[in-house]
């Protein structure tokens, strides 16, 4: 396992010079993030009506989603920011409904960090074990994102909750690139170049820092000229930043569902997003389960057993092809099939391998305090400003 990278650059790292803040090589953790395979699909490709598809494989990741390129850059700027201010930085918490958490744990642990992630009650339990089994501090409450916020505020620690830390998007630039130098070295030639890029959105953090990076692509080393695909935001029915696009008349009639329980009901970046999508002459879909499970039944079929969010993508390009006619796309395989066991990371990470326990309901910020220190030890908690 890599912890503080001082080796030749790879992953998200390879972009270093291009992030801002920069980073100092002693600051930057990794955990192998990044570098993921652009596969052609060329039997899904013909199987969803497209003459060409590639799969940017995110489930590749260490811990099993995209969510590792924002939560090493994360972690890494603030154990930096930490530094600058002349304090060593001892924890860091968040609050998230899984995948973020479980980026979170793992990549504090590789930092020595205490990591304390608050987790709504409904939340998978599977997910749950997954932070539990890489070592965080699991504090379940009805309110965990403002518990969260007061928490991190009256006891200076960093919050890096993916949707309000804006190194978040900063560690997604590095998809964007990774796709453009991904397209070069398959000699994909510009007439070729995707159309488009479908991609389940929620926050719109990692949709958001897709964008920036096409934006940004001279300061990565890419030509101003480099062509970049039109960007599609995928959500469930109802999600807000694929609301102006979808032109489905029925819309109105039809129940988010699984799809769209998967999504943030409100993003501070819905602007920013819709932006994206109109500069770009992208689209916004709203994905219905029973679409969602077409495409989950194609990519298992086709070997990829993938998290349902890939799956809305993958339809989302379905009915692209079908309605706009689109005929090349870039989908974004943004997870792991969780249920499957399907991480990359240590045996010790996986979800089967810790027991769940029933917890204590936080509600206050001493009830936190409570739980942190019986899994962590004493205090202080402080130390961490940012
Ligand atoms: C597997 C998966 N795909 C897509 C997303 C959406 O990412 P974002 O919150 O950056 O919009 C998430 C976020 O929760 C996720 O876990």
């Amino acid at each position: 396992m890599t912890v503080r990278s001082e080796a030749p650059a790879a992953g998200i790292w390879r972009y270093a010079d291009a992030f801002e803040p920069r980073i100092d090589p002693p600051y930057r953790i990794s955990l192998g993030e990044g570098d993921t395979p652009l596969e052609p699909a060329p039997q899904l490709a013909v199987a969803l009506g497209l003459t060409s598809l590639w799969l940017k494989r995110e489930d590749r990741n260490p811990t099993g989603s995209h969510k590792d390129r924002g939560m090493a850059f994360q972690v890494s700027a603030a154990i930096a920011a930490a530094a600058a201010g002349g304090c060593a930085l001892r924890h860091v918490a968040l609050s998230s409904s899984g995948n973020a958490a479980i980026a979170a744990a793992a990549y504090g642990r590789a930092a020595g960090l205490g990591v304390v992630a608050f987790v709504a009650p409904g939340t998978d339990p599977g997910k749950v074990r997954a932070v539990r089994a890489n070592g965080a501090v699991v504090v379940m409450s009805p309110n965990a994102l403002t518990l969260c916020e007061a928490w991190c505020v009256a006891r200076s620690v960093p919050n890096l909750r993916p949707s309000t830390d804006p190194a978040a998007v900063e560690g997604f630039l590095t998809l964007g690139w990774e796709i453009l130098s991904d397209l070069r070295d398959q000699a994909v030639a510009p007439a070729t170049m995707p159309e488009a890029l479908f991609t389940f959105v929620s926050s719109a953090a990692s949709f958001v820092g897709i964008g920036r990076a096409f934006d940004r692509r001279e300061v990565a080393g890419f030509e101003r000229a480099v062509p970049t695909p039109c960007l599609h935001a995928v959500q469930g029915v109802g999600g807000s930043v694929a609301a102006p696009f979808d032109s489905r008349p029925a819309a109105s009639a039809l129940q988010p569902g699984r799809v769209g329980a998967l999504g943030a009901r409100k993003t501070r970046r819905l602007g920013e997003a819709q932006r994206f999508i109109r500069g770009t002459h992208g689209g916004g879909w709203w994905i219905t389960d029973d679409e969602a499970e077409a495409a989950d039944e194609l990519l298992r079929a086709h070997g990829v057993h993938a998290a349902l969010e890939a799956a809305a993508a993958l339809a989302a390009a379905r009915r692209a092809a079908a309605e706009s006619g689109i005929r090349t796309a870039i989908v974004i395989v943004t997870g792991a099939d969780r249920a499957g066991g399907a991480m990359h990371i240590t045996s010790a990470a996986r979800s089967t391998d810790a027991p769940t326990r029933s917890d204590p309901e936080a509600r206050t910020i001493e009830d936190v305090d409570r739980i942190v220190r019986h899994a962590l030890g004493p205090p202080p908690l402080t130390g961490g400003r940012r």
